[in-house]
């Protein structure tokens, strides 16, 4: 899927195809053992942690709950958290708040959202190819920095495809440096018992930006 050329190319020395991924930024979730009361959640940064952004988006800073996190499809009124998360991921193509409306609302059903203590911490987009209806392509899939390394991603996908049991295939696009995807499609597979290949899609003069090429990694034989 789509991710920013900047953070991608800072991890481009990770190339093997499906790494150990060792943790590129410590969870401060279990580093600290956080139980921060739920209004925490969502604090916005101080001046000081702003200080020299003031023309970009303020990322929100988040303290991670340790309470479990739920899986459900979006609402219309998820897609401006969708787009937050997607905009503080630091990996992906941020798409139009609109699009992430637009996604809410009229792919629910291949789409999912993570919350804890109500608030969407990931999220997940996805649809069925046209002319393939069992293959569902998942476009992007984000988890809150702060709740990284629990596993919501895998949640998330194995939440979309249970609630999808004609689905059989599962595609997306990974770049060759995103190293956390990676170890997350690859485990996803895994625990289905399925197959995962590699293949060239999207080539890096595929997009008219500077963007890293897009393989495409298709998941097949998915066991529920
Ligand atoms: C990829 C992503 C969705 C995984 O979400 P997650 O809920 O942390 O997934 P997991 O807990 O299964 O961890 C997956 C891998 O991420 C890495 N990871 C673990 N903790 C991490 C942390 N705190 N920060 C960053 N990466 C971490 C590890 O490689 C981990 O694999 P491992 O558990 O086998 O060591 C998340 O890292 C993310 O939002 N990244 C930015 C957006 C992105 O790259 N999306 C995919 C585009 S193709």
């Amino acid at each position: 899927m789509p991710t920013s050329t900047e953070n991608s190319h800072a991890r481009r020395h990770q190339t093997e195809a499906f790494p150990t991924a060792s943790r590129t930024s410590p969870n401060p979730a279990s580093k600290n053992g956080d139980s921060s009361p739920p209004r925490d959640l969502f604090d916005t940064p101080d001046e000081d942690e702003s200080a020299g952004t003031a023309h970009a988006p303020a990322p929100v800073v988040r303290h991670a709950s340790s309470a479990a996190p739920t899986v459900r499809c979006p609402v219309l009124s998820d897609g401006a958290q969708m787009w937050r998360l997607a905009r503080d991921s630091g990996e992906l193509d941020v798409n139009t708040p609109y699009a992430y409306a637009l996604l809410a609302r009229d792919f629910a059903d291949t789409c999912r959202v993570a919350t804890i203590d109500d608030e969407p911490v990931g999220f997940v987009i996805g649809y069925r190819r046209p002319e393939s209806a069992a293959t569902l392509f998942v476009w992007q899939i984000a988890v809150d920095p702060a709740f990284r390394g629990r596993n919501i991603a895998g949640l998330l996908l194995d939440g979309l495809v249970r609630d999808l049991p004609d689905v059989t295939t599962v595609e997306t696009t990974v770049t060759e440096s995103n190293a956390s995807s990676r170890r997350l499609f690859g485990k996803f597979a895994d625990r289905h018992g399925a197959d995962l290949a590699e293949s060239p899609l999207f080539a890096a003069d595929d997009f008219p930006d500077s963007h890293d090429a897009e393989p495409l990694l298709t998941i097949s034989g998915l066991g529920r």
